[in-house]
């Protein structure tokens, strides 16, 4: 399906979406385990989306099949953004400076679109970090099996979804990973498979580094993780609310 900004067609294709049946983990799945879902994704003609194992109970399984599909929703509106605006654009500059825009696009196709097989979100504290960090951790990567995230119980009270963006303050305000899809993303990016094995990561979190990068060390820009939550959160917020809620910078 080929994205468009028209925002009824967005809805309806939302709407209409089959979202019943619950991704439940095996060990021969392949990445077309989603296929309901991904057909219909807003953006991505060959989305595909992590397995849940089952650990995850049905309102688990629920809002983490949500959270991936504002992961969709989110990563579709910053590509047709590239597309449509190119490096010239205001918001490409905030956040990547004149850092290369293949390298941007290439991220955002290689999240939504690479072949996720045996990558696995569990809702068991397997290695007891949730337990150990409570009403901090939203979830974490395993270091002993690093296609695997653990979700958090705090990720289903803290984490929102796409549709309150501006609700509760500024993206400066509340950060990006205040919101579901967005914080999904970052934990995407916690996988070897989906980082090249660290071409991306996690060079500068504070906001102030984030903008020093664009400004004056874009070749990292382009390769942090902070500054792509920034961008998507930046342009879906003016995207869909006039004017947007980015706040002071
Ligand atoms: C996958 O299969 C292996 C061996 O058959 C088993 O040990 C492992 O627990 C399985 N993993 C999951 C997530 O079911
Ligand atoms: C996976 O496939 C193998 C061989 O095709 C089969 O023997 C095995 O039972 C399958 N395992 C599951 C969990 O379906
Ligand atoms: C980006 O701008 C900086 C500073 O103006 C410059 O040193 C660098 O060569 C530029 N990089 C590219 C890829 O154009
Ligand atoms: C599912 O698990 C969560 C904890 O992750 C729990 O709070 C919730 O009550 C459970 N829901 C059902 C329907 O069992
Ligand atoms: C850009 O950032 C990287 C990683 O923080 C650092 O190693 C490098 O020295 C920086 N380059 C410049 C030109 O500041």
């Amino acid at each position: 399906m080929k994205f468009s900004t028209n925002k009824s067609m967005i809805f309806a294709t939302i709407a209409t979406s089959a979202l019943a049946a619950p991704f439940i983990y095996d060990n021969n799945s392949t990445t077309e385990l989603a296929s309901s879902l991904s057909q219909e994704v807003l953006g991505w003609t060959h989305a595909t989306f992590p397995a849940i194992y089952q650990t995850c109970n049905e309102t688990n399984t629920r809002m983490l099949n949500a959270a991936f599909k504002d992961t969709a929703e989110v990563t579709a509106y910053a590509k047709n953004r590239l597309l449509d605006y190119g490096i010239d654009d205001a918001h490409y500059k905030r956040w990547f400076g004149n850092g290369s825009i293949f390298t941007v696009m290439g991220v955002f196709d290689q999240l939504m679109e690479a072949s996720k097989g045996g990558m696995l979100m569990r809702c068991d504290d397997a290695d007891g970090l949730c337990a150990a960090n409570p009403n901090y951790y939203a979830g974490y990567h395993r270091e002993s099996a690093s296609a695997e995230t653990v979700i958090c119980d705090y990720f289903y009270s803290s984490r929102k979804p796409l549709s309150t963006i501006c609700f509760e303050g500024t993206i400066v305000d509340v950060g990006p990973t205040h919101y579901a899809g967005i914080d999904m993303l970052h934990r995407y990016l916690h996988l070897p498979t989906m980082n090249m094995d660290e071409y991306i990561g996690e060079y500068a979190e504070t906001l102030e580094e984030v903008i020093d990068y664009a400004q004056n060390n874009a070749t990292f820009a382009v390769k942090n993780v902070d500054n792509y939550l920034y961008y998507v959160a930046d342009v879906y917020s003016t995207s869909v609310i006039p004017g947007g809620c980015l706040g002071e910078l």
